[in-house]
């Protein structure tokens, strides 16, 4: 079973239901989503390796930690997790980015490619897969099928909503993938969009709709 991680911590949950709220438009939408972002990298990052540092304070030398320069890629499932990747950079400037492009198909809901160009040194690499929303979970699954095949170091996936049926289904593709979520939601409707959910996050990303 995977690790899953369902945050929290009061501002996320504050930032949540601005988010959450249909009135909120695109512009604030954008800027709570790299903001959750970033919270969630604190979490997903708690592993990141440390090596020891001697620096020199205005008072006395000391042993410090510094990133032991630990290669990072996060790659954004096309549209909706472009919203993520400002607030990953920000917490991580020095990582690369790949990127995944998947719809739902309307009537089956089941995922199709139109993209896929990941760092040529993916297998040096670990990978953070960003995407808003994980709903069947069938995007996230195809997205990391596809990571998989070119043998990077690590995968986790981060997403802002999941449901419990696309965390039960991508614990079962990928057992060995960590899910990072802001919000366990309550299911899926007819349509297999989330309950309460936030609506479409691409449209309200971009502002299609
Ligand atoms: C949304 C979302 C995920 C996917 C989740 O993308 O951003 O990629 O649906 O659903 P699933 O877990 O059932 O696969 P969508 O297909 O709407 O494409 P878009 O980001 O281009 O709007
Ligand atoms: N994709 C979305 O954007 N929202 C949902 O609720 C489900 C899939």
């Amino acid at each position: 079973m995977s690790q899953v991680f369902v945050a929290d911590h009061p501002l996320i949950l504050h930032k949540l239901a601005i988010l959450r709220d249909k009135n909120t438009a695109s512009k604030e939408f954008r800027e709570l989503i790299r903001e959750i972002t970033e919270f969630l990298c604190y979490e997903a990052l708690r592993d990141l390796p440390l090596e020891d540092v001697e620096v020199e304070t205005p008072m006395c030398k000391c042993t410090q930690k510094k990133l032991a320069g630990r290669k990072l890629a996060f790659v954004p499932i096309l549209r909706a997790g472009l919203g993520m990747v400002d607030g990953a950079l920000e917490m991580v400037p020095s990582a690369r980015v790949g990127h995944i492009g998947l719809y739902r198909d309307p009537e089956t809901h089941t995922p199709v490619e139109y993209y896929c160009k990941l760092p040529a040194d993916i297998e040096q690499r670990d990978v953070i897969v960003v995407d808003p929303m994980l709903a069947t979970g069938g995007s996230a699954i195809d997205a990391i099928t596809q990571i998989k095949k070119r043998n990077p170091r690590s995968i986790k996936f981060m997403c802002i909503i999941a449901a419990p049926e696309g965390i039960d289904a991508l614990a079962e593709a990928h057992p060995d993938v960590p899910i990072y979520t802001a919000a366990k939601d309550e299911c899926l409707n007819e349509h297999c969009y989330i309950l309460p959910g936030l609506g479409d996050a691409g449209d309200r990303i971009f502002g299609t709709k």
